[in-house]
């Protein structure tokens, strides 16, 4: 028998907690022993839960208990969470967390704590929930280089933007919806202003390359700007808009970027709707490949951690080896990158004026919207940051992939 500790028994923490009694049986045929939920660390009570005899307040009854071998942990945030996985994986425990926080910000030190004590540090769930993408990069496409890594990281935010594109529902009332439906962060910032997102995308890179991509060098936007006059151009253009979370290699230098995009309607991930999430990956053998499911959620971010859970019961004193090491990854300057740009002015702006700055251009009418809305020819980001500074009535850009 194995017994578990869960710390958090807020909406994924109780998820998992499901999954483990729920599917009980079937987890023990799969791991070989039968996994117990010992205790559960929170700080509320919760009467009339079944499991309301395991619920501790205080995280020294699970360090001071030797029966306890794995760790679950679904707090969220750095802190305290940081101090109490390295606290369980320095006593050789190991540990399975949904908590995109601490591993963007830790990963590479807890993953070399669990190497050395022999134990397991996985995280399935920190990016796009119940899609299996973190096993897909660190083992099925080892034996590739990857060149690109595009995803739509947050569910939060693709369920809007669908909302959005689809009903035309304004963006207060469908945050509301979402958040509602618990797939939103506890701060909605986290999710709209593209923060959530941001930490995925440096996981999987720091991965992808085996180093330490740090999430404050990613240049971040969310997608507080979009607005409905945005889709019907997306629309005219044959484009859908999706928050993406991109690395690429582009002649031996590595970019990463968080923001709205411009996508083909063609393009795999176009067709990503709604709470699902989607990643792109491209590698240098195996060319294009696309990992799809719900990125957020209950069951399906549990059913990620709680396979953790079984991973680490059939690796037992031995450690499954996760290359990502402390070692800075430095980034180009996203600045240098060329591009197209859709952008919108007011009408009154000249075109003559519009077309000096940012040279020639291709204008977008829609129906309905007196603008002048254009997309520029392929343009260095640090060129188009110059064009658009001469005005002071840009109404919006968002870049095209
Ligand atoms: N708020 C996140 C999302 C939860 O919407 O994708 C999963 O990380």
């Amino acid at each position: 028998m194995i017994n578990v500790a869960v710390l958090g028994y807020g909406t994924i923490g109780a998820g998992v907690v499901a999954v483990l009694q729920t599917n009980a049986d079937s987890i023990e045929k799969k791991a070989g022993e039968r996994i117990v939920v010992k205790r559960i660390l929170d700080l509320r009570d919760f009467p009339g839960d079944p499991n309301q005899d395991k619920v501790v307040h205080d995280y020294k009854v699970i360090e001071e208990d030797d029966d306890i071998q794995i760790v679950v942990e679904c707090m969220g945030g750095v802190e305290p969470a940081y101090t109490f996985v390295k606290t369980a994986l320095l006593q050789g425990r190991s540990v399975a967390t949904s908590n995109k926080e601490l591993v963007a910000k830790h990963g590479a030190e807890l993953i070399s704590i669990a190497e050395e004590k022999r134990g397991n540090f996985l995280f399935e769930a920190s990016v796009g929930g119940g899609i299996p993408i973190i096993r897909p990069l660190t083992q099925c496409l080892t034996a590739d280089v990857i060149e690109e890594i595009s995803g739509i990281l947050n569910g939060t935010t693709n369920y809007m933007l669908t909302k959005m594109e689809d009903e035309g529902m304004a963006f207060d009332e469908v945050l509301k919806e979402a958040q509602d439906k618990g797939y939103a962060e506890l701060h909605p910032e986290a999710d709209i202003e593209g923060y959530d997102a941001c930490r995925k995308i440096a996981i999987l890179t720091s991965l992808a390359h085996g180093k330490q991509l740090d999430f404050e060098d990613i240049h971040t936007e969310g997608i507080t700007h979009i607005t409905s006059e945005d889709f019907l151009y997306a629309q005219k253009m044959n484009k859908c808009i999706k928050l993406l979370g991109k690395s690429w290699v582009k002649e031996g230098k590595l970019y990463a970027l968080v923001c709205p995009m411009l996508i083909d309607k063609y393009h795999p991930l176009a067709g990503v709707k709604g709470v699902f999430n989607a990643i792109f990956v491209h590698g240098n053998m195996v060319d294009d490949t696309m990992f799809y499911g719900q990125g957020a959620g209950k069951y399906p971010t549990a059913s990620a951690v709680a396979a953790d859970v079984v991973d680490c019961v059939k690796h037992m004193g031995t450690h499954i080896k996760i290359i990502w090491e402390p070692e800075k990854l430095e980034l180009s300057d996203f600045g240098e990158f060329s591009r197209q740009y859709f952008v919108r002015m007011p009408y009154e702006v000249p075109m003559e004026d519009i077309m000096e700055a940012f040279g020639p251009v291709e204008q977008v009418e829609v129906e309905g919207v007196k603008e002048k809305a254009f997309i520029t020819g392929v343009m260095k980001e640090k060129e188009y940051m110059k064009a658009a500074k001469r005005f002071d009535t840009i109404l919006g850009m968002i870049r095209i992939d």
